[in-house]
């Protein structure tokens, strides 16, 4: 087991050893600093789980420099707001300690220990060294808890690091869980944690979830809300706290064992159409709103229209004007809707992983869906011969496109798809532009020459479109 990190951010020695002997007798491994400076540079490069932070108000910049309240002001703002999720004790003067209080309410509280949830920040008097090791060891006793929770991997599982351990057993503790036997779901190119959970009490398995870890909580609200509940993976809630400023997404479960529609594409195109079919129509159902706006805008949510420019120049394309007007419908999309994201459980898909969901162009998720399948790595045509990049120069977006592939039927349900959501030529184009402009700054997508080939045929044949569109 790993002792919890504390920080100390102390200028006068006598009380940097008080408080250093404190926390190392509570448990705590602890990162001493005499001033501002080098304690940033460490807060802002640690890879550490840093649960503990003990400030000093009142600092000076660079050790032997005079301390003021200013700069521990900023330091201790930088700590409040960059780790929301830590515990913070603030030491300051008599004169100022009501107005710091005042000023720190509000911040936030840490899961809560028998009903009894912890304030995030405490702030105590130079002289409250019994407050101090009450405060400390009552922080510890929390963190003990949380390290009592046993996580079971199956043998031969890749091991498990700090901080996944941390957001396995912050789940686990949610449900007020002794024990959780995890199996990791790898997820694909982010390098969020997901794993399947079951959630064990003393009394037995109490529930079986997804756990996802991500940088910001989810959006209540969204998409999923407004799709049919057969179709989406209900987030059942959001955890938070303790996990390095990470979230925990808890995720309903998409059957006993889901296969993607990637894996059915190649085999079964014809059944690829059918399972999507009822998520697509889901999806053009929902709600949007015409509007006519720039390009660039239209595919900011992709990506900058000056970085779009900037990558495809490498590849001698020039890019069409962002400032191009375009007429189009805005509503809630998913933004990541390539196969992988579409799971099938008992003949039925479900949609999954929504962390790139936005409000955008119904045409975002047809796009995505019909671009990926041609360069995602984990798709079945990645590593296949066809299409090479002239039969994209010469077929893309027109009906003769996979002609006689045996993906043919695929490629024809996701343009009929195209066809029901697009607004306008120059939606389409831009969207395909900056989609596969996008491609374009992905390492595992540049190492495989054939899929840079496909993408800048499509992205060569999409800017002379756009341009004379
Ligand atoms: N609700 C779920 N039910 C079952 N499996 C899931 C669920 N959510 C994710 N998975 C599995 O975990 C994998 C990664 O999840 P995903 O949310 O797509 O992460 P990433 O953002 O890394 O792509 C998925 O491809 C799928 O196999
Ligand atoms: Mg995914």
């Amino acid at each position: 087991m790993t002792d919890p990190i504390a920080v100390l951010v102390e200028d006068d020695p006598e009380q940097a050893e008080v408080s250093q002997s404190v926390l190392e007798a509570a448990g705590y491994v602890v990162q001493s600093f005499n001033s501002i400076a080098p304690a940033q540079n460490h807060i802002r490069t640690s890879e550490d789980l840093i649960d503990l932070f003990v400030l000093d108000r009142r600092l000076p910049v660079n050790a032997g420099e005079p301390a003021t309240d200013e700069f521990g002001d900023e330091l201790l703002n930088e700590v409040r707001l960059g780790h929301p999720d830590a515990r913070l004790i603030v030491f300051t003067g008599f004169a100022t300690i009501r107005h710091v209080q005042e000023s720190l309410q509000g911040s936030g509280q840490l899961p809560a220990q028998e009903g009894q949830p912890l304030d995030r920040v405490t702030v105590l008097e130079k002289d409250q060294s019994l407050e101090f090791k009450e405060q400390v060891e009552q922080f510890r006793k929390l963190l003990q808890d949380l390290d009592d929770i046993e996580i079971i991997t199956s043998p031969g599982a890749a091991p498990l690091s700090v901080l996944d351990k941390r957001t396995l057993r912050r789940l686990a503790f949610d449900y007020g869980a002794a024990s959780v036997s995890v199996s990791s779901l790898a997820g694909g190119m982010t390098d969020a944690g997901v794993w399947r959970c079951q959630i064990n009490r003393t009394e037995g398995l109490i529930a079986t979830v997804v756990a996802k870890r991500v940088r910001a909580p989810g959006s209540a609200g969204g998409l999923p809300e407004l799709l049919p509940r057969a179709n989406t993976t209900a987030i059942v809630r959001t955890i938070s706290g303790l996990m390095a400023g990470k979230h925990v997404n808890v995720l309903q479960l998409a059957g006993e064992s889901p296969y993607s529609l990637m894996d059915v594409i190649a085999e079964r195109p014809a059944q690829a159409v059918e399972l999507a079919k009822p998520v697509w129509d889901a999806l053009h159902g929902v709600a949007a709103q015409q509007t006519t706006l720039t390009v660039a805008a239209l595919s900011e949510s992709l990506i900058a229209w000056e970085r779009l420019s900037e990558l495809l120049r490498a590849y001698g394309i020039q890019t069409p004007a962002g400032s191009l007007s375009v007429t189009t419908h805005i509503g809630p999309r998913h933004g990541d809707l390539h196969p992988g994201n579409v799971l099938i459980d008992n003949g039925q898909a479900v949609l999954i992983d929504f962390d790139s969901e936005t409000f955008a162009a119904g045409l975002l998720d047809p796009i995505t869906m019909l671009i990926s399948t041609l360069v995602h790595p984990a798709s079945p045509l990645c590593g296949e011969a066809w299409p090479d990049a002239s039969h994209i120069t010469s077929t893309f977006a027109t009906p003769e496109f996979g002609q006689g592939h045996s993906c043919e039927v695929w490629f024809r349900g996701v343009q009929d798809w195209i066809n029901e959501c697009q607004t306008s030529q120059r939606e389409y184009w831009a969207l395909v532009l900056a989609y596969a402009g996008r491609q374009l700054q992905y390492g595992d997508v540049l190492k495989n020459q054939e899929i840079v080939d496909r993408i800048v045929a499509i992205a060569a044949l999409a800017a002379d479109a756009l341009r004379s569109s």
